[in-house]
């Protein structure tokens, strides 16, 4: 289902248009009425190629629900989710800039949206869980990748968490056995053996991208964190349910617990 979003504005194209400039690169293509936002995106038409892979394996009516889009960027995937009907988006992200785009395309298409400056290792703070949330594009720029996982199912994950990362190295996942003897090194050779590949310098020119994994170490670590994977519709692209922590060890939880 798709509810049209209530698009009020008064602004003529050439505004827009001279609007989207004046708010710097965008990273998110979005279509503010005929005007796009970023035509010329190394990766195509983004992030609607990328949601293409995975808009029908996430719930096409979302009337009444709760979303925390984190990383939201210029908002891409918070008004889709409105225009699936969700009752309250709120978008997060630590950059203003990506913030003001976000504001200004959601207000163009009239898509009532909350954004909010604020990093993903702070959402302890917005007290409150949410039905749906969408981590997408996140973790490979973390420092402490672990650390977020660990503090969203904590603090804001109801439910469903919808999840991509980079993803470089093998495909290959193997099925591993609980434990192995100190003495056994070989399984570490192994391509399909989780693995989290650290970036010291660049990647791709960007000095925030820290931690890359291949797809058994994504996997490894969405369970690992608590999150049962319910779907995987894209190569990079995760649904997941918040389920129960198996092995009982204590998490890092921030801010501290009283
Ligand atoms: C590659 S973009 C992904 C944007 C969008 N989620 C998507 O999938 O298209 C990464 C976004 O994460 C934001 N970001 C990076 N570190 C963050 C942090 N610690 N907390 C919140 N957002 C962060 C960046 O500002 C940027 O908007």
């Amino acid at each position: 289902m798709s509810t049209p979003l209530n698009a009020i504005t008064a602004l003529t194209a050439d505004e827009i248009s001279a609007t989207v400039q004046k708010l710097g690169k965008w990273f998110h293509n979005i279509d503010l009425g005929g005007v796009q936002t970023a035509p010329d995106h190394f990766l195509g038409d983004y992030p609607r190629v990328k949601f293409q892979g995975f808009a029908n394996a996430i719930p096409q009516d979302l009337t009444g629900k709760t979303v925390l889009d984190i990383g939201c960027n210029a908002g891409f995937y918070s008004i889709e989710m409105k225009r699936r009907g969700a009752a309250r988006v709120v978008g997060i992200d630590s950059d203003e800039r990506y913030l003001a785009q976000a504001r200004f395309a959601a207000e163009v298409l009239g898509a009532e949206i909350e954004f909010k400056n604020m990093s993903v290792y702070e959402v302890a703070g917005l007290n409150e869980k949410f039905d749906v949330v969408i981590f997408m594009g996140v973790l490979y720029h973390l420092r402490h990748p672990l650390l977020a996982l660990d503090l969203l199912y904590e603090n804001v994950v109801k439910d469903v968490l919808i999840f991509q990362s980079m993803q470089r190295g093998s495909d290959q996942v193997d099925t591993l056995e609980y434990d192995y003897d100190f003495w056994e090194t070989d399984i570490f050779n192994s391509p399909g053996f989780p693995v989290m590949y650290f970036i010291e310098n660049r990647y791709s020119n960007d000095p925030t991208n820290w931690w890359i994994p291949n797809q058994a170490g994504m996997e490894a670590m969405l369970r690992s964190a608590g999150f049962e994977i319910t779907a995987h519709p894209e190569k990079e692209v995760y649904i997941t349910r918040k389920g129960e922590i198996k092995d009982k060890q204590p998490r890092a939880v921030y801010p501290p617990k009283q």
